[in-house]
């Protein structure tokens, strides 16, 4: 049993993780946490492992499944057996011991547990077309499912391809900067930071650009699928992400068997002719690959541009140094991503009993793995604290570790490596202070209001 100093840290860090408030600045409760129990357990069965050694660790070992739709959606991870109803007590239980835990001021959040609770109840009872679509993907996957999925998307998403897309990339930068600097001032959220990596995706898979704002519509109702606040709070809003995952698998599915009879020079095109010997995806398989990728691709590539430049117009210093400095680029984009990471947690469930930092995990558990702690770990990297934008070596976990590593990693640097040079030549200046969103896994700005010179 953990101790009460643990404890009472314990829940501090599950209320700034869960709590939709205190989102400025989680850094200093890590903090703590890290230096004192790196790897520490919740009374519920969730761990928070914090120190960046035992995030590598917990990233790349095998007993550590992803497949946690299928954890939640065994009742018997939480309560023992039984049907939905159990499950649905499971969760409850959860947020009762939660809110025992961390004080009466969490009722309205709700923790990634929830949001795997939620997915999974939805996807087990065959409603949730959301859970269904999710629990399919390769990120939710364990070898031998995620072996092989994930060496045919290989074949299709490759370095080249990105390479191909550097000046397409830079046109969309010069035209969406060139719109925002028309105006005194613009939310660079809105104007910049969603259209950039948004457009990028839907081209590459190959949607004609009179499709796309359907696909951005559907996109933005399935990114509010995946906050636990909203779906918990709101029926609707999880409604919608139903729907939406429904609408979207139709019309992915409609793309597909366009391709197969008229390939082009797209991504579809490339999943549907990708081949592994015999193997090779099926039409369903291409349609769950394509939406996680338009999720993936722009949900986190915003939040490099949004932290990455709020971090920088705290330190003007940096600024200066990097337009006077070019070529620090790629250690500078990769120091943005270490900094304040887009996606802080990934979360895993044990199979097994196993050891992790000297603490015992029983099979069953959910570990969450906080790996923008483990990114400003001293014992990895000197002066943490600091944005040292020729940081080398930088082993950073934002792009994650192991089998699960970020395949799109080398299209969102490509992103950010054009899009940050281009937009620091107008002189960003803040013109109120930023507003973070409440999601836990993904740290983003709500908005972040600037002006731009010509
Ligand atoms: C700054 C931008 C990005 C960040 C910070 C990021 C972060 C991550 C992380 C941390 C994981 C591992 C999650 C885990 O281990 O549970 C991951 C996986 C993944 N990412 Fe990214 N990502 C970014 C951009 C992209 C882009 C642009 C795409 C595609 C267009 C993409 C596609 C994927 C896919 C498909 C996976 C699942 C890989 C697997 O399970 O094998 N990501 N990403």
């Amino acid at each position: 049993m953990a101790g009460s100093a643990e404890q009472a840290l314990g829940r501090e860090v599950i209320r700034l993780l869960l709590a939709t408030t205190h989102r400025d600045d989680p850094y200093p409760v890590y903090r703590r946490l890290r230096e004192d129990h790196p790897v520490h357990r919740t009374p519920f069965g969730l761990w928070l492992v914090t120190g960046y050694d035992d995030a590598v660790a917990a990233l790349r070992d095998t007993r550590l499944s992803s497949d946690l739709g299928s954890v939640v959606g065994n009742p018997a991870a939480f309560v023992g057996e039984g049907g939905p109803v159990r499950q649905i007590a499971g969760i409850a239980r959860t947020v009762a011991d939660l809110v025992e835990y961390a004080g009466a001021g969490v009722v309205g959040m709700a923790p990634e547990l929830l949001r795997i609770g939620v997915l999974a109840l939805r996807s087990s009872d065959g409603t949730g077309a959301f859970g269904g679509l999710a629990s399919k993907t390769l990120l939710l996957r364990d070898p031998p499912d995620h072996t092989r999925l994930r060496r045919l998307v290989s074949r299709a998403f490759t370095p080249r391809v990105v390479e191909t897309l550097t000046p397409r990339i830079e046109e969309l930068v010069a035209h969406l900067l060139g719109k925002a600097t028309a105006d005194a001032h613009c939310d660079l959220m809105q104007a910049f930071a969603y259209p950039l990596p948004l457009t990028v995706i839907c081209e590459m898979l190959g949607v004609p650009p009179g499709d796309q704002q359907r696909l951005v519509d559907w996109s933005q109702q399935l990114v509010i699928g995946l906050d636990p606040v909203q779906t918990m709070t709101d029926r609707s809003a999880a409604a919608h992400a139903d729907r939406a995952a429904v609408e979207v698998s139709e019309y992915l599915a409609f793309l597909v068997r366009v391709r197969r009879s008229e390939p082009a020079q797209d991504l579809i095109s490339r999943l549907a002719q990708a081949s592994d010997g015999d193997d090779q995806l099926r039409d369903d398989e291409i349609v769950v690959m394509c939406a996680l990728l338009l999720i993936a691709g722009h949900e986190t590539t915003v939040n490099l541009i949004g932290n990455g430049l709020i971090a920088l117009l705290r330190d003007r210093a940096a600024i200066d140094r990097w337009l006077a400095e070019p070529a620090l680029t790629p250690t500078a984009v990769h120091e943005l991503l270490r900094y304040d990471s887009p996606v802080q947690t990934a979360s895993r469930r044990a199979r097994d009993d196993l050891e992790l930092g000297g603490r015992e995990i029983p099979s069953g558990d959910i570990v969450m793995i906080v790996t923008g702690a483990a990114n400003r770990d001293p014992d990895q990297f000197d002066g943490p604290e600091e944005l040292v934008l020729d940081r080398d070596p930088n082993q950073h976990l934002a792009f994650g570790s192991g089998i699960h590593y970020c395949l799109g990693a080398a299209l969102a640097q490509a992103e950010a490596r054009i899009a940050f040079p281009a937009l620091l030549q107008h002189r960003p200046q803040l013109l109120e202070r930023p507003q973070w969103r409440t999601t836990m896994a993904i740290r983003g700005l709500q908005s972040l209001p600037i002006a731009l010179t010509h």
